[in-house]
């Protein structure tokens, strides 16, 4: 379980997050829904062990990280995975070395190093899971952009994190693309079981992919929910999202 214990963070005077506080559950999605800026890639840093709050905690399990440092913090953190905004791939490496990368770079753990072909497997298995299948030739400049989202999450998937951040994963995308994604989302947390945090502006997605939706809002989390319970909520934000609910094309699809 992740315990996020009213977390403070400000940039240059301006207060991001206020008194945040979330509890996460093992093997749940949780989708953090909320407007540009409100602060929810860096809550998703924060909890990665990327960023130090300014005051607050965040326990993983029993073990809190925000008083780790260095070594301490890494061996904590290392199987935590993370989807940035963006979805980078490294552009002078190819698609089986993009995904290899953490695998490499990692090894067993104990110093122990995977083999050739041991990675040359992994890395087969995590690309067919995305369905980029025989890929591995290609550099980034030769995808498409849902193609280099789906290769970032090989990259994330192959070394099977217990917990899996997603920043904005559908953002960018068509609607056929964003929806691979999602089932990828999904997928991905059965094979692994996983726990998942999905930070997303699309309440299609959100509805899809989500056990539980949190809106984040003015620095903290003002409301969550199981879905059902989540948009049937009295504000002025989710109001907006049952709007674009229906007036979304997409809106046909069951959930
Ligand atoms: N490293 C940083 N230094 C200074 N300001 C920062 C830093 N990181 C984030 N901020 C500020 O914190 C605020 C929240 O940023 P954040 O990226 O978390 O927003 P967001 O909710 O993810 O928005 P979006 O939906 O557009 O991605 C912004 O005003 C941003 O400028
Ligand atoms: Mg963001």
């Amino acid at each position: 379980m992740i315990k996020i214990k009213n977390l403070y963070k400000h940039y240059n005077g301006l207060q991001v997050l206020k008194d945040l506080s979330l509890d996460i559950e093992q093997g749940e999605t949780i989708v953090i829904l909320g407007r540009s800026g409100v602060g929810k890639s860096v809550l998703l840093k924060h909890i990665i062990g990327l960023t130090k709050p300014d005051s607050g905690s965040i326990d993983i399990g029993d073990v809190c990280i925000t008083d780790l440092d260095g070594v301490a913090l890494l061996k904590e953190v290392q199987h935590m995975g993370m989807l940035f905004q963006g979805g980078a791939l490294f552009d002078s490496m190819n698609v089986a070395e993009n995904t290899a990368f953490y695998l490499s770079e990692h090894g067993k753990g104990k110093r122990e190093k995977y083999s050739k072909q041991e990675i040359d497997d992994l890395v087969a298995h995590a690309l067919e899971m995305v369905g980029l299948e025989g890929t591995q030739e290609k550099m980034p400049s030769e995808l498409s952009g849902g193609m280099r989202k789906r290769a970032a999450l090989a990259r994330l998937i192959v070394y099977r994190p217990e917990i899996l951040l997603y920043d904005e994963p559908t953002t960018g995308l068509d609607p056929i693309t964003a929806m691979h994604i999602n089932e990828l989302i999904v997928k991905t947390q059965q094979e692994l079981k996983a726990t998942s945090i999905v930070v997303t502006h699309d309440i299609l997605s959100a509805l899809y992919v989500g056990d539980r939706l949190a809106l984040c809002h003015e620095g903290k989390i003002t409301q969550q929910g199981d879905p059902d319970t989540f948009m049937k909520i009295d504000d002025p934000t989710i109001d907006f999202l049952r709007r674009t609910i229906s007036e979304d094309p997409r809106s046909f699809r069951e959930h």
